[in-house]
């Protein structure tokens, strides 16, 4: 698969989010939530969807400490969701909010890290439904706001794995080929009719939670920190990459 990298020299301008509403998933730890204070720190308006509510208003909390705009929370376990809590979901925030300039799908697990000969089906099914199921639902249901947005952008989280599979790496590494999958069908149908960008993000090796127990005896600190990697983060959410879709990035 063809990648694109965006270069260490580009220079997000200091308000290049300002005005923008937009959502992210994972936001209580890890790349979401490094994600969802960069995007603020530019001036988004950020709404925070996680599983956790008090790791969701810690990053609200310094959000607001930062000077951000004042974010909102949705505290929403996407392994138990249901279609029925993505449309509820949809429509209150369409209540709230005229439109949706960006969605950043980060949320995530890993899964088990063994052979598919000896792999569980619960554990398939939880992935798929965390990785997959639910960023789907989330896109069709949110469409309509992005949609009426003047542009946005779709960024999907991929991986090393989603794009070359790997031993051992299961359902987290099929997850992120259907992610690719998902990503490639929607920019196509949106192409020629919708201001809305659609593009995959692999952030490539990163010191988080996930990191640390997918590789255990690695020193954590070889990897950059979430807050490192934000420049292709911040290319794809704000206007520098209006009319970049269909495409697979890297960080680095
Ligand atoms: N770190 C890496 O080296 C790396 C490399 C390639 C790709 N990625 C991808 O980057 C993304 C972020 O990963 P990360 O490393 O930041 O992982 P992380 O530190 O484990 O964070 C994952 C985030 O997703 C949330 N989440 C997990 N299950 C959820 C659920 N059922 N409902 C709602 N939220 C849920 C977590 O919430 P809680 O904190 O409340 O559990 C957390 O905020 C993932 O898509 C991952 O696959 C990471």
């Amino acid at each position: 698969m063809e990648t694109i990298t965006v270069s260490s020299r580009y220079r997000p301008r200091p308000d290049l989010l300002r005005g923008k509403t937009i959502l992210v998933t994972g936001a209580g730890d890890g790349i979401g939530r490094a994600a969802a204070q960069c995007y603020a720190a530019r001036g988004a308006t950020v709404i925070l969807l996680g599983r956790t509510g008090a790791k969701l208003e810690a990053v609200y909390d310094k959000i607001e400490a930062a000077g951000g705009p004042q974010p909102a929370i949705v505290e929403l376990d996407l392994a138990s969701a249901t279609e029925d809590h993505f449309q509820r979901l949809a429509d209150s925030l369409g209540d709230t909010f005229t439109h949706l300039d960006g969605l950043l799908h980060n949320a995530g697990i890993l899964g088990e890290r063994r052979p598919i000969e000896s792999a569980s089906y619960a554990s398939w099914l939880e992935v798929m439904q965390v990785n997959v199921n639910a960023q789907f639902l989330l896109t069709r249901y949110l469409l309509p706001l992005l949609q009426a947005a003047p542009a946005a952008s779709v960024v999907f989280t991929s991986s090393g794995v989603g794009r070359r599979g790997n031993a051992y790496w299961g359902a987290y590494a099929v997850s992120k080929f259907a992610t690719e999958g998902l990503m490639q069908v929607l920019a196509s149908e949106l192409e020629n009719t919708s201001k809305v960008r659609v593009n995959s993000l692999n952030p490539g090796a990163t010191n988080t939670a996930m990191r640390r127990s997918a590789y255990p005896a690695e020193n954590p600190n070889r990897n950059p920190a979430p807050q490192d990697i934000m420049l292709a983060y911040l290319f794809l959410m704000g206007d520098d990459s209006a009319g970049v879709t269909g495409k697979a990035f890297d960080c680095r």
